[in-house]
């Protein structure tokens, strides 16, 4: 069976590396995804552990239409019996990126339609509508005249991992943050720092990653965990093996942010996990930090400036980062992730890799600067 697993720009490689680790075959790099052969057991691990995917998807028919005719029809031909009993539920999101369809709510619902009319006339009854816990979810993409449907083994994006305390104004997508780390070459031994952290979303990733945390350890629902043919002792044993593999090590995390709410929120967070017990988490500005150890890796996501009237403190606030990377970090490797490039020009220290990767919708810059 082919997979399909959705991911963000910029993190298409690392989650190859991860498909292939648990056993996924014939690993195909696609825009923002990567597709891969594999069975229901794969679908579910690397729900549970995969770091850098948002969502699973196993893709069922494909087909060709450039008006709302064409479609339904098409997408009524499908033997939609298959996949579903007329007594299941089931839900629709769409995507849609094309001129011949503008809505895709309005085809999304063109979709219910068609499945639900192919039931009634092969039947005499046709599957209801659950938008909340769906039997069975299903993903239409349309791209051009292009239709893609599969189904979702996911349901909400895989970044919603369960431990995010609200509160913080910009905390790092969780996928980002653990692709920043993988990206970063970190490599689990040396220590691990944050100077800017807000809600902690690094060193928890970095955490979880060093100890061999599954990344949905917190997550309870999974759009697969409502399939009709869904295999409860498959799922156990997948979260059982995983478990085992979990090492409790003294990697050094040091963690800061000058901001006592967010601190807190980051303390809260990091708290209710055992594992981040090795996180050492403070609450100063970073220019007073000391004892950044020497061949630690740095990872950080400082303030961007997105408001009119910002320019000027971001750039004596990335001059002052430089400053600090050059006087205090030597022997390290820094990684910073801007999208103001004109205040990344302010640090001062030039950069061995630049990675492009998108903070929601903004462009950003992942930058490494070896500190020698
Ligand atoms: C974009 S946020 C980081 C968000 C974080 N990565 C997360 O996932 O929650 C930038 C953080 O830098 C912190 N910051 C700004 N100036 C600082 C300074 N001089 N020293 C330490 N932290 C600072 C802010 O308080 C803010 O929490």
């Amino acid at each position: 069976m082919r997979i399909i697993v959705k991911t963000m720009q910029g993190l298409e490689e690392v989650l190859a590396e991860e498909l292939k680790d648990l056993g996924g075959k014939d690993i195909q790099i696609l825009r923002r995804a990567v597709s891969c052969d594999g069975d229901y057991e794969l679908v579910y691990k690397i729900n549970y552990l995969s770091r850098v995917a948002i969502r699973v998807l196993i893709p069922i028919v494909k087909f060709y239409a450039r008006n709302e005719k064409d479609f339904y029809y098409r997408a009524m031909d499908y033997k939609w019996v298959q996949h579903l009993s007329s007594s299941n539920t089931f839900a629709i999101s769409s995507t849609v990126n094309s001129s011949y369809f503008t809505h895709s709510h309005y085809v999304a619902l063109k979709l219910k339609d068609a499945i639900c009319d192919h039931f009634r006339k092969k039947m005499g009854r046709r599957p209801s509508i659950d938008t909340e816990q769906p039997d069975l979810k299903f993903d239409l993409q349309i791209s051009g005249d292009n239709v893609n449907i599969s189904i979702d083994s996911t349901g909400d994006s895989l970044h919603q991992r369960g431990y995010r305390i609200q509160g913080h104004q910009a905390p790092l997508n969780e996928v980002l943050a653990a692709g920043m780390v993988l990206l970063s070459g970190w490599n689990k031994k040396s220590p691990f720092v944050d100077f800017m952290c807000g809600s902690g979303t690094l060193p928890l990733e970095a955490s979880m990653i060093a100890n061999n945390i599954p990344a949905g350890i917190r997550r309870t629902n999974y759009a697969f965990k409502h399939w009709p043919n869904f295999d409860n002792g498959l799922w156990r044993r997948i979260q059982k093996e995983a478990k085992s593999k979990i090492i409790e090590n003294d990697i050094q995390i040091m963690a800061n942010d000058i901001d006592p709410e967010a601190k807190e929120i980051a303390r809260q967070t990091f708290l209710s996990f055992n594992f981040a017990r090795n996180i050492e988490l403070s609450n100063v500005d970073f220019k007073e930090l000391e004892g950044i150890p020497e061949g630690s890796t740095i990872v950080i996501n400082p303030p961007y400036g997105e408001r009119i009237g910002e320019e000027d403190d971001m750039d004596l606030l990335y001059q002052e980062i430089g400053d600090y990377l050059k006087q205090n970090c030597k022997g390290s490797t820094a990684w910073i992730i801007s999208s103001n490039f004109e205040a990344m020009k302010k640090i001062g220290l030039k950069a061995s890799k630049k990675l492009v990767l998108f903070n929601g919708p903004l462009e950003c810059k992942f930058h490494r600067i070896d500190l020698f």
